[in-house]
């Protein structure tokens, strides 16, 4: 069933605004995540879609319904929370039937969702117990499972992965994708953990101070940041973001890097006369490349800029390199360390004096006085508004 905000606001009663003027659409079967760093307006949001808050202002419709005002009982949506409440005295199995029980559904159902809801969740040898002998991260299955086990025309799902460890995280968001595939029931999810959200949305939203910052599939988010907010928010380790200034050369772009004017690249990227505009118009820039959009020589070329390797970081695959500019403090405008990626086979050592290029895919060109994004690299390898 299909979602839609429309310009919905939230002012608590203590006058402070958690959402403004809030507008998104979600399609009828879509997994859409909106993901945020803490107190960015996400779980309001999702209570008002359950019905739980009512917004200050704006609309709620669901299925194209105008659900506003409806109570939550009458909107056939299952929220499972950020803390979780389980009915104490209950055994597993009677709080995730509990519901179905409610609604009288036929026995043969009611065990047929139960075994591959507890299955799913691995919490088949737990039925019997009570919530007060699991763990906390057992409670979180329990939770998620009496959620999954009424298959709603809407699932909203408050960082229920959360209270996991490493391990069962990655296995739970797993099955959920599996699942989700299987049911296509439309989901709200939320989290602040990009990784989540990158591998499980069909489109993510991006939020910052109750504001909607950027909407789009995990690839344009990642791809074609529209600020440097979303551009730090996804995609680990961090995207570099250098300060540079640009200069027209030959219908191209010259990039030159810090206030110590390292050309970036030997020669200019050609870009789009609307780029030149709008480059033109300010001298301060900021150039976020991707750590794994950074490549590293051991002999110097034309066109590479010198750097050290202060850190290296093995992470089994690859190694996070941390590197230092040769005269320059701080390369990025955020004192962050420049990272690059390398796959853990290269022989960079700490220490070693290194050369890189910065690979012409994935840069994003910002505005460095709003933080918004002025141009991307196209496949074509040319600048272009984004
Ligand atoms: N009942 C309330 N009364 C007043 N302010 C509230 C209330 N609930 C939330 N807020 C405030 O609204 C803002 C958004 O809260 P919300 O719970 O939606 O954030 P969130 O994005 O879910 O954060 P987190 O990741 O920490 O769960 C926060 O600043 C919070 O303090
Ligand atoms: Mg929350």
């Amino acid at each position: 069933m299909a979602l839609s905000l429309q310009g919905v606001e939230k002012v608590y009663s203590t006058g402070f605004k958690a959402l403004n003027s809030l507008c998104l659409e979600v399609g009828n079967g879509e997994f859409f995540t909106l993901l945020g760093p803490s107190g960015c307006g996400k779980t309001t949001t999702l209570r008002i879609i359950a019905g739980l808050e009512t917004p200050s202002k704006g609309k709620v419709f669901i299925g194209g319904r105008d659900c506003t005002h409806t109570h939550p009982r009458n909107r056939d949506v299952a929220m499972v929370f950020q803390s979780y409440a389980l009915y104490p005295h209950m055994s597993v199995r009677e709080n995730l039937v509990l519901n179905l029980r409610v609604r009288r559904l036929a026995q043969s159902e009611i065990d047929q969702r139960l075994r591959e809801v507890s299955r799913m969740l691995g919490i088949e040898q737990l039925l019997m117990h009570k919530p007060g002998q699991l763990s906390g991260g057992q409670r979180q299955r329990v939770a998620l499972g009496r959620s999954l086990i009424r298959r709603p025309n809407i699932f909203l799902m408050d960082e229920p992965l959360s209270n996991l460890d490493l391990k069962l995280r990655e296995r739970t968001r797993t099955e959920l994708k599996k699942l989700h595939e299987r049911l296509q029931i439309t989901t709200v999810y939320v989290t602040h953990d990009q990784a989540e959200a990158l591998v499980l949305s069909d489109r993510i939203g991006i939020m910052n101070g109750g504001d909607l910052m950027q909407v789009g599939t995990p690839q344009e988010i990642y791809e074609r940041p529209s600020s440097t907010f979303v551009a730090k928010f996804v995609g680990s380790p961090s995207i570099n973001l250098l300060p540079v200034t640009a200069r027209d050369s030959e219908g191209g772009l010259m990039l030159c890097l810090g206030r110590d004017g390292l050309d970036i690249g030997e020669t200019a990227l050609p870009a789009t006369q609307e780029v030149l505009v709008q480059a033109r118009k300010t001298d301060r820039l900021v150039l976020g490349i991707r750590p794994e959009s950074v490549a590293l020589r051991h002999a110097p070329a034309p066109g590479t800029i010198p750097a050290v390797i202060e850190i290296v970081e093995p992470m089994g695959s690859v190694n996070h390199l941390i590197i230092r500019f040769d005269g320059m403090a701080e390369p990025t405008i955020d004192g962050e360390p420049f990272v690059a990626v390398v796959r853990s086979n290269e022989r960079f050592e700490r220490g070693a004096v290194v050369w890189l290029t910065l690979r012409p895919d994935r840069l994003v060109l910002f505005d460095a006085a709003t933080g918004m994004a002025l141009a991307a690299l196209s496949d074509a390898g040319t600048w272009r508004c984004v």
